[in-house]
């Protein structure tokens, strides 16, 4: 491939002689820098790439025990190397104001990607497929798709902020803590074929989304503002946290017919278009409160057993509240606050704010304290705040 080996390492014969020492940190700032790279199979230490590289081009190495630093390079277009098969390290790209081209064919392994502000990277050229990577953060770039990117399991999966991305599609079998989603182009197709269990998953602005293995959440899951309209979680037995969907504009139909157990609060939120909450038949303990509000006509959760927390439903619409004054009356809802109302003017949920106005008339709301259970706004608002670059 000799139209990825830049005019910068043209006229640097590669030596094909391992010369014995290949390792210590390196900070690449001309082409004798790269050259004593490439006289090795193997690198052991940490590389930086200097500010002032328009071109880097590793022709020879295959593993990098270190990390691999690019940050500030404003000037650089284009990475390759095409032989490096692994960095064990973490992988920074910040602040690569022009980088266009990154092209790593053989790459299959990476310690963490922490990819910040790449407004020229469209995509990737990973021809082998990278499947091993702890932590992946990608955010502010013009990647359309994450195709290279064919990760297994991780512990951190942040895709959020790049406003071309159109898909991602990642057969993650598990994320063992936050798996994120968030403020990337608007419906944005999200799809997890084979995710079987995460800790915490977020997810924001999507307008499809496919989660057909999902067994187990240990944490919290939530869908804020997505356009998607329907999600059904065949698999989902449990959630160890929060269960929310909120504010989620198109949403008509959400299912889990198999789902036990909510370890937090179960929230319906501001979801105008979700008129039949029915998608829950299985359903038994709820240890945090049930707080459903909006414009739904009917809701049931035909088996709950066991709610430690209050209820709070509030629609819009007129409402039949028989089965859950019954809850109450059983002592299913064990903790304090119960609201049960319909034809309200404002459905409130009980974290607060409003929720979905009505027309209906206004009727009393004498007994609207429910509760409050976890904060899921300000859980979401602390997130995004992190978010912020
Ligand atoms: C995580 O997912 C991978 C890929 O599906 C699987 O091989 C592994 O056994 C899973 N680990 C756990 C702890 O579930
Ligand atoms: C989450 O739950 C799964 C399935 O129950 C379990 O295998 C995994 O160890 C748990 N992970 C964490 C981080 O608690
Ligand atoms: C995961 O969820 C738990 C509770 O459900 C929460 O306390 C924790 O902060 C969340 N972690 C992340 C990384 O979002
Ligand atoms: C939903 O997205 C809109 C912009 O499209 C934003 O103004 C609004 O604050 C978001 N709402 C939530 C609950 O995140
Ligand atoms: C809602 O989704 C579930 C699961 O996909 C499906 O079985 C059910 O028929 C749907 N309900 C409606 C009214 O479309
Ligand atoms: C939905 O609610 C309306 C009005 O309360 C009621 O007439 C209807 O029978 C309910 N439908 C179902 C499927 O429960
Ligand atoms: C519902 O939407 C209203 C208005 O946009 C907002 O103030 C409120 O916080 C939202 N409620 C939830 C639980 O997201």
């Amino acid at each position: 491939m000799p139209s990825l080996r830049s005019f910068l390492l043209a006229s640097f014969a590669v030596a094909g002689a391992l010369s014995a020492d290949c390792s210590g940190d390196v900070s690449i700032d001309s082409d004798g820098d790269v050259s004593k790279l490439d006289n090795c199979n193997s690198w052991k230490g940490n590389v930086a790439v200097g500010t002032g590289v328009v071109a880097l081009s590793i022709a020879s190495l295959q593993t990098l025990n270190g990390d691999l630093t690019i940050t500030g390079a404003t000037g650089l277009t284009s990475i390759s190397a095409p032989m490096l098969r692994s960095i064990s390290g973490t992988w920074t790209m910040q602040e690569l104001t022009i980088l266009s081209s990154v092209s790593l064919a053989s790459l299959t392994s990476v310690g963490n990607i922490n990819w910040v502000t790449l407004p020229a990277l469209k995509a990737l050229d990973f021809t082998s497929g990278v499947t091993n990577c702890d932590e992946v953060l990608i955010t502010d770039t013009i990647l359309t798709s994450l195709d290279g990117i064919q990760l297994q399991t991780a512990t951190n999966f942040n895709i959020n902020n790049n406003k071309y991305l159109k898909e991602v599609n990642v057969a993650l079998g598990n994320v063992s803590n936050a798996l994120n989603i968030e403020f990337n182009s608007k419906g944005v197709n999200v799809a997890f074929p084979d995710l079987v269990w995460a800790k915490n998953i977020t997810i924001r602005d999507a307008g499809v989304v496919s989660f057909p293995k999902l067994e187990s959440v240990n944490g919290t899951i939530a869908f804020i503002n997505n356009t998607f309209t329907d999600a059904a979680f065949p698999e989902l037995t449990e959630v160890g946290g929060s269960f929310a969907f909120n504010s989620n504009s198109q949403l008509s139909n959400v299912s889990a017919v198999n789902l036990e157990t909510i370890g937090g609060t179960f929230q319906l939120a501001n979801n105008t278009k979700l008129k039949d909450i029915d998608g829950f038949p299985a359903l038994t303990t709820v240890d945090g409160s049930v707080d459903f509000s909006g414009s739904f006509t009917n809701a049931t959760l035909p088996s709950l057993d066991d709610v430690r927390g209050g209820l709070n439903v509030q629609t819009t619409e007129e409402f039949d509240c028989t089965e859950f004054k019954g809850y109450k009356d059983s002592g299913v809802i064990k903790g304090n606050g119960y609201t049960c109302e319909g034809k309200l003017d404002e459905a409130k949920s009980s974290s607060g704010g409003s929720s979905t106005s009505g027309s209906g008339n206004s009727s009393d709301t004498t007994n609207s304290a429910a509760r409050a259970g976890v904060s899921i706004v300000s859980l979401f608002a602390a997130c995004a705040a992190m978010l912020v670059l």
